[in-house]
């Protein structure tokens, strides 16, 4: 399924080092809202979707976990693997066949993945999901993690600020039993595929 977003659109911005993550600010919150929150054990297999630069891929890497990470925008793709070159980063549009085998991740986790900014309900991102869902392992765990204050404004030249309810209705077409919840400014789904 082709995407309507533009994949070259943070070309600019990630030749140049993209966000400025500290690394020390994000190893504790997703030591706190990922790791500890979940339970998750070092050694699973996991894929970071839209890794962008791949600073996370790499910091899930350090914290014990064989990441992944793929990304749409080549420029992101390339500077990770210039700056992490021990990581693997793939550069593939999500909402495509992957080169990976199904059912072959324990965790799938994209944050801020652009295509969940906007209708939730749409073919992009319902697509997006049905997609991904087949590279998780039977009773892995799908972790979203993006911004939103929740409102439900729409506007027409900005990102959606979804409601809880949206991603809830999103998640619930895979997962009757998906927890969509809203922690520090960041929301974060998770649905446990069934076996
Ligand atoms: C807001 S950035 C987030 C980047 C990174 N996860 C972070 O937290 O710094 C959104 C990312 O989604 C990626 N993206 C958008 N559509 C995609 C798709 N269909 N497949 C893979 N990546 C996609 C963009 O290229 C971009 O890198």
């Amino acid at each position: 399924m082709a995407t309507a977003f533009a994949p070259t659109i943070y070309d600019e911005f990630y030749v140049s080092g993209g966000w400025r993550y500290s690394t020390v600010r994000e190893w504790l919150w997703h030591r706190k809202n990922l790791v500890k929150r979940f339970d998750l054990p070092r050694g699973l297999r996991m894929l970071e979707v839209a890794c962008g630069i791949g600073f996370h891929t790499n910091l899930f890497c350090r914290m014990g976990f064989d990441c992944v990470g793929l990304d749409i925008n080549a420029s992101g793709i390339e500077y990770a693997k210039k700056k992490y070159p021990k990581r693997t980063y793939v550069h593939a549009d999500a909402t495509t066949d992957l080169p990976f085998d199904e059912s072959s991740f324990d965790i799938i986790i994209t944050r801020g993945c652009s295509l969940y900014h906007y209708d939730l309900a749409g073919e992009t991102a319902v697509g997006l999901t049905r997609n991904l869902m087949r590279y998780l392992k039977p009773g892995g765990r799908f972790i979203l993690i993006i911004a939103t204050d929740c409102s439900g404004r729409r506007p027409s030249d900005n990102i959606w600020q979804n409601t809880l309810t949206d991603y809830r209705n999103h998640f619930e077409r895979f997962d009757p039993d998906c927890t969509v919840d809203w922690y520090c400014g960041l929301s974060i789904s998770s649905a446990q595929k069934k076996q």
